[in-house]
């Protein structure tokens, strides 16, 4: 009986053994997705503090998401740890890497049609209210959230098309993400493309490639990319001509949108438009532009 009673304690403390093994190295690979709320207070207020971006409540799960990748990738093993990394590191990649996983690039070619309806309707108009086009024969343009660059290639693309010959096209398009960018600087990108873009500008201005389509030259010519957080001063020394700034001020609270909203209509010309996404408004933020038509605005 008492063997008995040993050999039944050494098979339960062998499978105890077995049990402690497996969550302990589930332990060790594995921490709670689950951000307790003063985690989730501390990166959204860096997020917020140092790239504008307001991330509330109700998205609390896709951000424990991201960052639980990022935490594991640089081989933390809690949400504190990484947080004392990424917010004290000089390590420009580190932030880079972050700001790759944080951010969401949805776009498309041809986003939001009306906006390039527009400008390609309204060439008159445009050379009228900004009379420097003419005089300078160029047309400086920013597309301020550019993400992987169907912007900013949509726009080289409108353009060419709408403007005379002689006006030179010179696109500026920044982003925060460098992962967006160095797609957006490749200018590749899949088949799918075909059902964003008219087979009139598809075969005009894209070379075929084995898994989809390359913008060609003369429109990447136009464009110049560059990184740049919309939080940062402005440090440009010529006004545009026009700015778009679309789908990216939904994540940005009230008074940040303010801010940035002055800053672009100081760093536009008189008679310079501003383009805004389909789903924001300037209603109710303060501001001097004049409003054309829906998220269409202009300095007067
Ligand atoms: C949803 S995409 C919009 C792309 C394009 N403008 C459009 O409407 O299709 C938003 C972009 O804003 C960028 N972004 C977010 N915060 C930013 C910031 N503080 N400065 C610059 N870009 C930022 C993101 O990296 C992302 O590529």
């Amino acid at each position: 009986m008492a063997d008995n009673v040993k050999n039944m304690s050494k098979e339960i403390s062998k499978a105890m053994d077995g049990v402690i093994a497996k969550s302990e190295k589930i332990k060790l690979s594995k921490f709670a997705t689950k951000m307790s709320v003063k985690e989730f207070e501390l990166y959204t207020s860096f997020i917020y503090n140092n790239f504008g971006m307001h991330i509330t409540e109700n998205k609390q799960h896709m951000l424990e998401l991201k960052i639980h990748r990022l935490v594991e990738a640089n081989g933390y093993e809690n949400y504190i740890d990484y947080f004392h990394m990424i917010s004290t590191t000089k390590d420009q990649q580190k932030i880079i890497e972050f700001l790759n996983e944080i951010t969401i690039n949805k776009t498309d070619f041809f986003r939001e049609i009306n906006h390039f309806n527009f400008i390609k309707n309204s060439v008159d108009f445009i050379m009228k209210k900004n009379p420097r086009i003419e005089i300078t024969k160029e047309i400086r343009v920013w597309s301020s959230a550019c993400s992987t660059g169907e912007e900013p290639y949509t726009l080289a693309m409108i353009l060419r098309e709408a403007f005379p010959e002689n006006i030179r096209i010179r696109i500026l398009a920044t982003d925060i993400s460098h992962k967006a960018l160095k797609k957006a600087i490749e200018g590749r990108y899949g088949e799918e493309i075909k059902n964003q873009i008219d087979s009139y500008f598809l075969t005009k201005y894209f070379k075929k490639t084995a898994s989809g389509y390359e913008v060609k030259n003369e429109i990447k010519d136009m464009i110049t990319f560059r990184a740049f957080n919309l939080k940062s001063t402005f440090p440009f020394k010529n006004g545009f001509d026009i700015t778009f700034c679309r789908n990216v001020m939904i994540y940005f609270d009230k008074s940040f949108q303010e801010i940035l909203v002055e800053k672009f209509y100081h760093n536009l010309v008189h008679g310079g438009l501003f383009f805004i996404g389909h789903s924001e408004s300037l209603t109710y933020i303060k501001n001097r532009f004049k409003y054309l038509q829906p998220t269409i605005y202009i300095r007067e």
